[in-house]
């Protein structure tokens, strides 16, 4: 069968790479893709917004199964100009990917359903939400509604931190119309860990636990970024943890969508904090996570177009899927800089290291073919060296060897990774 991806980042590399292994696909295109995802698909030079476009290539090309990697066509509606056309599309539709559209939506959704999740309050008023902050307790979270790259939540440790925040977010309209609503809630403490799954709008199947580091430094300092390395598992998602949440947290996510007329298929991505209180939820994502997907995907044993069309076709119940009893690590080779400025353009040398090693992988996050033919950095976040391990202190050690293998001009990467894990 074909299989069209779309999106442009490590995380479509490593569905890519995943699509590539079934035996059940002969060609792999990806929309836009970059210089890696080229390696093992046929990249298409088409934007991720572009439906009518991305609907045109898949009716002329006869692909039978397309899959959405990136949040924004989702949130988009891009699903359902697919499905317009009577085309296979595995994501969740408009109405359903609105979980992760906006904020204010989930939060309300989890109100009604008793979903654990922090304490909160929506404003589409900037002025009743400086009123709100005058008595609420510090610190506190703001968050933009929308959609906003990842960046639109603001940790506020005082008071005119946050009557700032609210300023920048609702007038002066830092994220856009994202911040038109906004969500205010209380600061909770306790380790993250990231559990994505696969939905079929009533069955839900748990992939293997990860955890993001989403700081640009080192003892997790810096600015946030779209998250500079992964490990999975979660030693810190234990068999506790996971009870706590198949009884309260997943089941009843997918039964509230469905309740609420918003049947969802594809993946959801549970952002969770581990707190004193027990788990709750930080954020839902209605795709992979990027990187999780770097460390998750590569340790699934199932083929994975068999799981996705079985999410298609309301058909998960019947699949068993299973993850190696392993470890992976994801580290995160940057450009200098990110994520405020930085210099791209420069050439990467050394991926010829990766062929043929197994357990190993070089998934391309910002990268692109140069016109000399040579591959040169293209983004903030340019690769995910991702390595196996027996247990995860082998497969940290093996993925910082291997970072060793690439070079390019300004090579960023923080070297506490899967740090964590020691103290677990
Ligand atoms: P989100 O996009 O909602 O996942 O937020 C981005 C990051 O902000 C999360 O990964 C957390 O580190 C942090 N964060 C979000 N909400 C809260 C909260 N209520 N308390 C503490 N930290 C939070
Ligand atoms: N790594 C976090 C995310 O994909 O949103």
């Amino acid at each position: 069968m074909k299989v069209l991806i779309i999106g442009s980042g490590g995380r479509e590399h490593a569905i890519a790479a995943s699509v590539a292994k079934s035996s059940r696909v002969d060609k792999i295109y990806c929309a836009p893709g970059n210089a890696g995802i080229g390696q093992i698909a046929e990249c298409v030079p088409i934007g991720a917004m572009e439906f009518d476009k991305l609907v045109a290539f898949a009716k002329e090309n006869q692909i039978d199964l397309t899959i959405i990697g990136m949040d924004d066509p989702l949130v988009g509606g891009v699903v359902d100009a697919f499905e317009a056309e009577g085309l296979r599309v595995f994501g969740p539709n408009k109405a359903a990917a609105i979980l992760e559209g906006s904020k204010a939506f989930s939060k309300d959704l989890m109100k009604k359903y008793n979903i654990p999740t922090a304490a909160y309050e929506t404003f589409d008023d900037p002025e009743k939400a400086l009123e709100y902050l005058k008595t609420a307790k510090m610190p506190i979270v703001l968050k933009a509604d929308g959609l906003a790259l990842g960046k639109g939540v603001l940790i506020c440790n005082t008071l005119e931190e946050a009557e700032a925040g609210v300023k920048e977010i609702m007038m002066d309209k830092k994220f856009g119309s994202a911040g038109n609503h906004m969500v205010i809630e209380e600061f909770m403490t306790g380790r993250e860990v990231s559990v994505l799954s696969f939905v079929d709008g009533k069955t839900i199947k748990i992939m293997s636990s990860a955890q993001d580091h989403k700081r640009a430094k080192d003892g997790d300092q810096g600015l946030n970024t779209g998250g500079m390395g992964t490990f999975s598992p979660s030693p810190f998602y234990t068999k506790e943890v996971d009870e706590f949440c198949k009884k309260y947290v997943f089941q009843a996510t997918v039964d509230a969508m469905a309740a609420e007329g918003r049947t969802f298929k594809g993946i959801i991505f549970f952002g969770l904090m581990l707190t004193e209180d027990g788990p709750k939820v930080l954020e839902y994502n209605a795709r992979f996570g990027d990187p999780e997907a770097q460390v998750v995907l590569p340790r699934m044993k199932n083929d994975v177009i068999d799981v996705m069309e079985a999410c298609i076709d309301g058909t998960l119940d019947q699949i068993d899927l299973q993850f190696e009893d392993n470890a992976a690590v994801c580290v995160v080779l940057a450009s200098d800089g990110y994520p405020v400025s930085y210099e791209k353009g420069f050439e990467i040398k050394g991926l010829e290291n990766f062929e043929d090693k197994d357990g190993y992988y070089c998934f391309h996050a910002g990268s692109k073919l140069n016109e000399e033919g040579k591959i040169v950095t293209n983004g903030g976040r340019v690769l995910g060296v991702t390595a196996k391990g027996a247990d995860l202190k082998e497969a940290r050690a093996n993925a910082y060897a291997a970072t060793e293998w690439i070079d390019f001009a300004n090579k960023y990467m923080r070297h506490d990774i899967g740090k964590a894990i020691d103290e677990a």
